[in-house]
């Protein structure tokens, strides 16, 4: 008996550790009053969700002062240019900085993945100085080792290091980098980028003008490519209703701006355009390592690159057209209740086991014909309620199984840990 309840304990604060692996620069930086500021510019450019994605990285933090002087002169694209030169992609605490073979090295930063950084642009020299100093600068030939290391802030072995430096490390361009106003070619990029036959469609429909209002506050596109529009089971367009059309289009964008970080960050589904009282019109997203996956539960499309990451504006490109289940249907027999609900209390993962009932094999070659011909404030089409409460039910199990699952094990630790207890005390 005594033996099963160790093994029990043992299980559990397993459990409890597998629940809290991942960091959080935010908290971790929370505990610093003299890092308020960058802080705020890290969750306000996103880039707090790309530090929390990533598994070695080593944050170079400035004070407070230095952040707000750099702020106060430009604008949030340039700050998130310079911030993510301070973010790099590999593990330094006080001990390696004092011994990088040879006393230089590069690393590479967040900024060399944005896909905007020429040359050596995205990478950081780091210098062990004479008496001990170490120095940070671009590592474009002939600049400066002007930034200094100044004290270690926090270390998570291996994971994640926060280390203070006294000066902004700034490469050439950096500062004068063009900001990205509410003019962007949203069509022009599109073009460029493969996705003409969504360029036609958003700009026949006049979606095209809902996204370009949206830009101004926030924006994210995923527009198919024109491959996407040629696959098989792809529903003939032209037997959509105006507003069908209008509401599929929405569908493809975010009212935020929600970088690839954000994206594989992202737990709960995503609004979209399209969301309105009657349909959810919502995404969910999955991620495997560096690849993102968004699945509307009629099919999943995966982000395949980035067109466009420039607060507060985001476009992707995805492989294959993203269907609502609110236009499209799943399967249109009721059976899916019969699919392997995920219990509370025994869902440990419910983003990636949510359950998904077998799509119709067929369901675009008979279009639904929805009673109704403004998605945006009549009834659900006939199937719609359905789809929509088993969503709605598969998701709130999900969220509240993962608090039931999280409260019970530390129940489960509490009441374990007494019996232990107990038992050494008998
Ligand atoms: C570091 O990250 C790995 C992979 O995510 C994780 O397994 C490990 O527990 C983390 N280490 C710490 C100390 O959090
Ligand atoms: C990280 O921590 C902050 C502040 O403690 C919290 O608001 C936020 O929800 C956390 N983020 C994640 C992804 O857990
Ligand atoms: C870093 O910069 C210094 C000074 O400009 C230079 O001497 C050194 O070679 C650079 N390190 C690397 C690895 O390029
Ligand atoms: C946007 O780009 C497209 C294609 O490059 C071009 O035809 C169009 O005139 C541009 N629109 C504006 C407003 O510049």
């Amino acid at each position: 008996m005594s033996a099963l309840r160790f093994i029990f304990l043992i299980a559990t604060i397993l459990t409890v550790m597998t629940v809290v692996t991942a960091h959080n620069i935010t908290a971790i930086l929370s505990e610093f009053p003299e890092y308020s500021e960058f802080n705020h510019y890290l969750s306000e450019t996103k880039l707090d969700d790309e530090i929390n994605s990533r598994e070695t990285i080593t944050v170079l933090v400035l004070n407070n002062g230095v952040v707000s002087s750099l702020a106060g002169k430009h604008p949030l694209s340039v700050i998130k240019g310079v911030l993510s030169l301070h973010i790099l992609l590999d593990y330094y605490d006080n001990k390696k900085l004092h011994a990088i073979s040879d006393g230089t090295t590069l690393s590479t930063t967040l900024f060399q993945t944005t896909g905007n950084a020429p040359g050596d642009v995205g990478f950081v020299n780091i210098t062990d100085l004479k008496g001990g100093k170490v120095g940070f600068g671009s590592a474009v030939a002939g600049s400066k080792l002007d930034s200094t290391y100044t004290k270690s802030v926090k270390q998570i072995p291996y994971n994640i290091s926060v280390l203070e430096i006294n000066e902004p490390i700034i490469a050439p361009g950096i500062l004068t980098a063009p900001a990205p106003s509410a003019d962007v070619n949203i069509t022009g990029l599109l073009e460029k980028a493969g996705c003409k036959t969504f360029v036609k469609l958003i700009t026949e429909t006049g979606v095209l003008k809902v996204y370009q209002l949206a830009a101004a506050k926030g924006l994210t596109v995923f527009a198919p490519n024109d491959e996407a529009f040629k696959a098989a089971g792809v529903p003939d367009l032209s037997q959509l209703s105006n507003a069908e059309l209008v509401a599929l289009l929405q569908y493809h964008a975010l009212a935020s701006y929600t970088p690839k970080g954000s994206l594989k960050t992202t737990k709960d589904p995503l609004s979209t355009l399209a969301t309105n009282g009657a349909g959810k019109y919502d995404l969910t997203v999955e991620t495997a390592g560096d690849s993102v996956t968004l699945d509307s539960g009629v099919g999943t499309s995966r982000v395949a690159s980035t067109v466009l990451d420039s607060t507060p504006l985001c476009i992707f490109t995805v492989d294959n057209v993203l269907l609502p289940t609110e236009l499209f249907g799943k399967s249109p027999s009721p059976a899916p209740s019969l699919s392997p609900d995920v219990s509370p209390a025994s869902a440990p993962a419910p983003d990636v086991l949510s359950p998904e009932p077998a799509a119709a094999p067929s369901p675009f070659l008979s279009p639904p014909a929805p009673p109704t011909e403004a998605p945006a404030g009549g009834p659900a089409p006939s199937d719609g309620p359905t789809a929509d409460s088993e969503n709605s039910n598969a998701n709130t199990n999900g969220v509240d199984g993962v608090r039931a699952l999280t409260l019970t094990t530390l129940g489960l630790v509490a009441t374990s840990v007494s019996v232990m207890i107990s038992f050494v005390l008998c």
